[in-house]
């Protein structure tokens, strides 16, 4: 399956690899990484397993069939850098699911990034 808005994201077996088409996607890229790297012990963000130029593979989830207002709150009160209106991390389709755990899939934002495009 193949998806895409800033970056083409290749949703594969087991693994996802998403490749920026534009500016955006890649500082989303480098973000992705920066967040992980910042935040993987204390939220609950997808697997990355490598960043190479703006390119990230993670490990691939099942898709959300809804989200809570309090899961969008409690991750942004632990990533202070979510905490901007207009943060889409109330969409669906950026949160995916790993048994009955929720996990952000989409962590590329911040205020910067979002106002792009
Ligand atoms: N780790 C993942 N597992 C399964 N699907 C994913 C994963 N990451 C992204 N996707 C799917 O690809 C779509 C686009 O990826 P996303 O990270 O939101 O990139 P974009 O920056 O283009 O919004 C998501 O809405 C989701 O449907
Ligand atoms: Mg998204």
């Amino acid at each position: 399956m193949i998806k895409y808005s800033t970056r083409i994201v290749l949703v594969l077996k087991n693994i996802v690899v998403k490749i920026p088409i534009n500016r955006k996607g890649y500082l989303q890229g480098l973000n992705e990484n920066k967040i992980w790297n910042k935040y993987n012990s204390i939220a609950p963000l997808a697997e990355l397993k490598w960043v190479w130029m703006g390119v990230v593979c993670q490990k691939r989830y099942n898709e959300a069939t809804f989200i809570l207002d309090s899961q969008v709150k409690e991750i942004k009160g632990l990533i202070p850098e979510f905490n901007f209106d207009n943060c889409d991390l109330y969409k669906r389709s950026n949160w995916g699911t790993d048994g009955n755990r929720y996990v952000l899939l989409d962590y590329g934002v911040n205020e910067y990034i979002a106002s792009l495009y």
